[in-house]
C-alpha cells in the first residue's frame, strides 16, 4: 500500500510504499478513505512523546481517518466488513497511522460507525479538532449569557468550538482575520476580533472591562506566556489551553480554574459529532483536499500556520 511515514523522530515524511497490515486479534483493517490533518499529526513526529510512549518506524504519520472496513481479526464484534467508521488511528508502538491506503484499529480503540449521510472527507475531519472543541467548551463551563474568548478561533478546533459555544447560548468572541470574519460570524461568533490590528487581550480588555467568563486558549503554547488571557477573567471563570500552557494552581489562588486539556475521545462522543455533522448541525470548513501523495508537501505547509478550516487527504 502508499503510505506517508516518517523514519525517525524530526525526519521529512515520505510517501513509499508498504506492507499492508493485517488485523490481529480484536483488530480490524480499514480502507482509508480520508485522512484528517492536525497539527498533532507533526508535533508527535518531531517527538512530543517520545519520553512517554514507544514508537515503531517506519511510523505512518496522522491520527484522523475514516473509511470503510476490509477485514476483521479474529474476535471481533463491534465491526463488520463493509462497515463506514472513523476516529483516530493513530498507534505510535505499532507504526500505524491514517495517511495511508489501509490500517489497522483495534476494535475498542476510538473508531465509531458514520452515518450515510456523512461523507468520509467531512468524518476524517472531525475526530481530533472537533472532539477537542467539544469537550473544551465543556471544560470552560459555559452557560447561556456567559461571556467567552476563542483565542485561535479561525482553526479547526475554533471554528468547531465556535459552534458549540454559540449552542450554549455564550456571547462568542473569536479571533479572525478580516477575510474570515463573515464566516465566524455566521458559525456564531458575536465578535470577530483581529489579532492582527492589535493585541488580542487590549481589544477584549477594552470592551469588556469587568472581565469575561471564560477563554479557550488555542494559541499559547507549553510554557508560553498565557497570562494576559488569564487577566481577562473574573472570579469564578475558567481558562482552557490546549497547549498545557495554563498553571491550575497559580490560578486557583486568583479564583479562576485553569484547565489544560487533552482531548479524550469516546465511541459515545465521536457517535454523537457523526451526527451532528450529517445533519449539517456542526459545519466544517474544509480548506483542501490533497492526494496521499501530495501529504509531505501539505504537512510542509501547514507547519508554516494560516489554517481557515481543515485539510483533509484522500488516498
Ligand atoms: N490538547 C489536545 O488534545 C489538542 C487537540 C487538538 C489541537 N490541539 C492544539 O490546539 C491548537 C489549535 O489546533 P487547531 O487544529 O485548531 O490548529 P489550526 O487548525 O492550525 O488553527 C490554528 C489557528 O490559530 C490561528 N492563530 C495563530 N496565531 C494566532 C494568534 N496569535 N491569535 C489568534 N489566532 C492565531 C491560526 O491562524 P494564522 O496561522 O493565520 O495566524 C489558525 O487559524 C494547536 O496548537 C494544536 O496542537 C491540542
Amino acid at each position: 500500500m502508499k503510505a506517508v511515514v516518517v523514519t525517525d523522530f524530526g525526519a521529512q515524511p515520505e510517501f513509499v510504499d508498504l506492507p499492508t497490515p493485517e488485523p490481529g486479534a480484536g483488530e480490524i483493517l480499514v480502507r482509508v478513505h480520508a485522512a484528517g490533518v492536525n497539527p498533532f499529526d507533526w508535533k508527535v513526529t518531531d517527538g512530543a512523546l517520545k519520553d512517554s510512549v514507544e514508537h515503531t518506524f517506519p511510523l505512518v504519520m496522522g491520527s484522523d481517518g475514516a473509511g470503510v472496513v476490509e477485514r476483521t481479526g479474529p474476535g471481533v464484534t463491534r465491526f463488520r466488513p463493509g462497515d463506514r467508521v472513523y476516529g483516530q488511528f493513530m498507534r505510535l508502538p505499532h507504526g500505524h497511522g491514517s495517511y495511508a491506503e489501509y490500517t489497522v484499529a483495534e476494535q475498542d480503540g476510538n473508531i465509531a460507525l458514520i452515518p450515510q449521510a456523512l461523507p468520509f472527507t467531512l468524518a476524517a475531519a472531525l475526530p481530533t479538532a472537533s472532539v477537542t472543541a467539544y469537550q473544551a467548551v465543556q471544560a470552560a463551563r459555559v452557560e447561556s449569557g456567559h461571556t467567552l474568548l476563542i483565542n485561535g478561533a479561525s482553526g479547526g478546533v475554533g471554528q468547531s468550538a465556535i459552534q458549540f459555544a454559540a449552542r450554549a447560548g455564550a456571547r462568542v468572541l473569536a479571533t479572525g482575520t478580516s477575510d474570515l470574519a463573515d464566516h465566524l460570524r455566521d458559525l456564531g461568533a458575536h465578535h470577530v476580533i483581529d489579532f492582527t490590528q492589535a493585541p488580542t487581550h487590549e481589544q477584549v480588555a477594552a470592551a469588556y472591562p469587568e472581565g469575561i467568563d471564560a477563554v479557550i486558549d488555542l494559541v499559547t503554547p507549553t510554557g508560553g506566556d498565557i497570562n494576559p488571557m488569564a487577566e481577562l477573567l473574573r472570579a469564578g471563570s475558567t481558562l482552557v489551553s490546549t497547549n498545557y500552557a495554563t498553571d491550575p494552581d497559580a490560578l486557583a489562588a486568583r479564583d479562576i480554574l485553569g484547565v489544560n486539556l487533552g482531548n479524550r475521545p469516546t465511541v459515545e462522543t465521536l457517535t454523537t459529532l457523526a451526527e451532528l455533522a450529517a445533519a449539517g448541525e456542526l459545519r466544517v470548513r474544509i480548506d483542501a483536499e490533497v492526494p496521499l501523495a501530495d501529504a509531505p508537501a501539505i504537512v510542509a505547509r501547514a507547519r508554516a500556520g494560516h489554517a481557515t478550516g481543515k485539510t483533509v487527504i484522500v488516498p
